[in-house]
């Protein structure tokens, strides 16, 4: 079944000039440069298509969150690196309505690549305001819109919304691969179907847990979300990071997952650590020490699952056919609080038939780095954060919704 919206392969572009809507919202290092370019990776099959086409590209994004003009945001970098990975010119415009990018654009030749600066710089951006939308769709000159910023097509802005009243939108071949890829899994997997859901917090991931309870074979709940669970048990569990607040929340979990298994015991579905690792202090050095889960001390923090804890997940990764992995095991930041997180992603890329999607911005980086293939070991490496999050929970997502329908 084809993408129920149209696509740059189902519109006529050739020789036209098209504006593209990439998600370049990278992680920066401290001193400005770009610590990960994966998102500017992922938008290059789009591109290559359309300059095969003979387009003129002009591509705009978000960088970060600034309030108005912020240097330290500049998509120049970002623009530097897109003309690396092209092999060839990126041009690049610091601003992005105005003369002066109608004169950039118009001098541009076809078949070329331009960059405008950071779409937040405006606050009609965020604001979804229709006026800047609709300049922005005049001073390209474009004659298509192409959405193709995966990560930001949950938020309702003038490049996600707005835009698509100015001008007939098209999805491009990012976001067509992460909404198929990830809407297929979730309606239509592989079974059995694995979650392994970590990170940081609950009360962030309560719709993507209630989704899987619906539609999972086994969902491991691993990282200080598998803290909260278990202290919600009443395990003790010293300065670990615990949320509070969500005991209700947890509550209902349980009540829909016994209601789906019909039986009370469902600890083989909602599968929390056994055991766990823990550290006395935050830093890169602290040793990593395994204890059962009523041996944690009052100034221990648990910041991984345990080592036995692990053999499970590797387990279930291995007898299970679709693994879909969102939220860190432990704090992956620290190599011996990584164990868990680098077992489930060795046993993912070493798995013959697994279908594995890794979602989650966190989450992402961490198989990237660990992953010396740039995340080809794996199924599918989502450049989406919430967006996945809320595509995965079944919610609709503006900057989807809003292009041009399939022909049926
Ligand atoms: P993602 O961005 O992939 O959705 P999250 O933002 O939810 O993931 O969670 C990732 C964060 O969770 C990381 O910064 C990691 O350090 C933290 N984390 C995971 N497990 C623990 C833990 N046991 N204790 C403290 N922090 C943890
Ligand atoms: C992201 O990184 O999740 C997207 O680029 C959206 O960014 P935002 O959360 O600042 O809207
Ligand atoms: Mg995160």
């Amino acid at each position: 079944m084809g993408f129920f919206k149209q696509t740059i392969n189902t519109v006529p572009l050739e020789g036209k000039t098209v504006l593209v809507r990439a998600d370049y919202n990278v992680p920066l290092k401290d001193d400005g440069t770009i610590a990960d370019d994966f998102r500017i990776r992922a938008s290059l099959p789009t591109i290559h298509k359309l300059l095969k086409d003979g387009c003129k590209v002009v591509i705009i994004s978000h960088l970060g969150r600034p309030e108005g003009r912020d240097k330290k945001l500049t998509l120049l970098p970002v623009a530097q690196r897109l003309a690396q990975w092209l092999g060839e010119p990126v041009r690049f415009v610091d601003e992005v309505v105005g003369d002066k990018v109608k004169m950039a654009i118009k001098r541009a030749p076809k078949r070329s690549v331009t960059v405008l600066e950071n779409l937040r710089f405006y606050p009609g951006e965020e604001a979804n305001d229709p006026v800047f939308a609709k300049q922005l769709a005049a001073d390209s000159g474009a004659r298509y819109f192409v959405q193709d910023g995966f990560g930001v097509v949950h938020r309702a802005h003038a490049s996600t919304s707005a835009i698509t009243q100015e001008l007939p939108s098209v999805a491009g071949l990012l976001l067509e691969r992460e909404y198929t890829t990830i809407t297929h899994a979730m309606k239509a997997p592989k079974r059995p179907l694995l979650a392994v859901l970590g990170g940081a917090k609950v009360s962030d991931k309560i719709e993507i847990i209630e989704a899987f309870v619906r539609v999972a074979d086994t969902i491991v709940i691993s990282g200080a979300m598998a803290n909260t669970f278990l202290a919600h048990r009443g395990v003790k569990l010293g300065k670990s990071k615990v949320e509070e607040g969500v005991g209700d929340t947890i509550d209902a979990i349980y009540v829909a997952a016994r209601k789906k298994l019909g039986r009370e015991d469902v600890d083989d579905f909602l599968v929390l650590p056994r055991d766990l690792a823990v550290g006395g202090a935050l830093t890169a050095e602290e040793p990593r020490r395994e204890v059962a889960l009523n041996e944690v001390g009052v100034d221990d923090m648990a910041l991984d699952i345990g080592d036995k804890s692990i053999d499970d997940v590797v387990k279930l990764a291995t007898e299970a056919r679709t693994v879909i992995w969102n939220g860190t095991l432990g704090m992956a930041e620290y190599p011996n609080f990584a164990h868990g997180s680098a077992r489930l992603a060795l046993t993912l890329a070493t798995h013959p038939d697994v279908t594995s999607i890794v979602g989650g911005g966190d989450t992402s980086d961490f198989v990237l780095n660990w992953d010396a293939r740039g995340g080809e070991s794996f199924s599918h490496v989502s450049t989406g954060g919430g967006a996945g999050l809320e595509l995965m929970a079944g919610k609709k997502l503006p900057g989807v919704e809003s292009l041009l329908d399939a022909r049926r």
